[in-house]
């Protein structure tokens, strides 16, 4: 398989280019508007045929590139209901599989930092699952739950009845870091996490609404530009 994960340093979000090595079919998963040239090179150099951009929800921090890429190649793109999908060519479902090559994602819904976020699992021949965990489970954290209906008690959830029954071995790339980190697995944030060992739902929720962080700085631009797959941002822009 072919694996990259790029990093863009204004937002702190990681991007995931993932192919097969024999097809030459790639996604990639919460690509941002202003790296996009990163990626088209890289697909060109390798000679990689994108089939599919997916955001795992509407940011709030970063413009996403899902339209842009969608018009400059034949990608099909993605986000989740009940968010605004209207831009995008089909809507993330729980369960659905998502192919390239002999390689298929299986997208997991996985309210709380959003209504519309989704987790996306490889499955992988012999070695271990890889989780793209997006805003639900960051390493040593998660994402907010205090906008975008986010719900504090779903992202419990999600966490508990979800993304922490996966194998402990299951490797971890989030949506973003702030720290420098790359990856994690399941069972390092089950015995690192702070939010994580929270095991009674109502002390997370209380932990949670408490948190009183500001607002992100691109807060104001993104989510309106990403409720059009960040079309409308980059016609501004030009
Ligand atoms: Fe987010």
């Amino acid at each position: 398989m072919i694996f990259k994960q790029f990093f863009d340093d204004a937002s702190s979000t990681y991007t995931y280019l993932l192919a097969d090595e024999n097809t030459l079919d790639a996604i990639i998963i919460d690509p941002v508007s202003d790296r996009i040239a990163e990626y088209t090179s890289l697909l060109e150099e390798l000679n990689l045929t994108l089939i599919a951009a997916l955001d795992t929800h509407v940011h709030a921090d970063h413009v996403t590139a899902l339209g842009l890429l969608g018009s400059k190649t034949n990608a099909s793109t993605y986000l989740g209901t009940p968010g605004e999908i209207a831009c995008a060519d089909s809507a993330l479902e729980e369960g659905q599989v998502i192919s390239f090559g002999t390689l298929s994602l299986n997208v997991m819904y996985t309210p709380g930092h959003t209504d519309d976020s989704y987790c996306f699992l490889l499955k992988q021949k012999d070695d271990a699952f890889m989780l793209f965990s997006g805003d639900t489970l960051l390493i040593g954290g998660t994402g907010r739950t205090d906008f975008q209906n986010g719900s504090a008690s779903n992202l419990y959830d999600s966490l508990n009845q979800k993304i922490l029954t996966l194998p402990e071995n299951t490797i971890v790339y989030p949506g973003h870091d702030y720290h420098g980190n790359t990856q994690s697995t399941i069972g390092n944030e089950k015995v690192n996490n702070e939010r994580v060992k929270i095991k009674d739902k109502a002390l997370f929720i209380e932990f949670m609404n408490n948190l009183d962080l500001p607002d992100p700085k691109q807060m104001d631009v993104a989510v309106p530009a990403n409720k059009s797959c960040g079309k409308i941002h980059s016609i501004n822009e030009k």
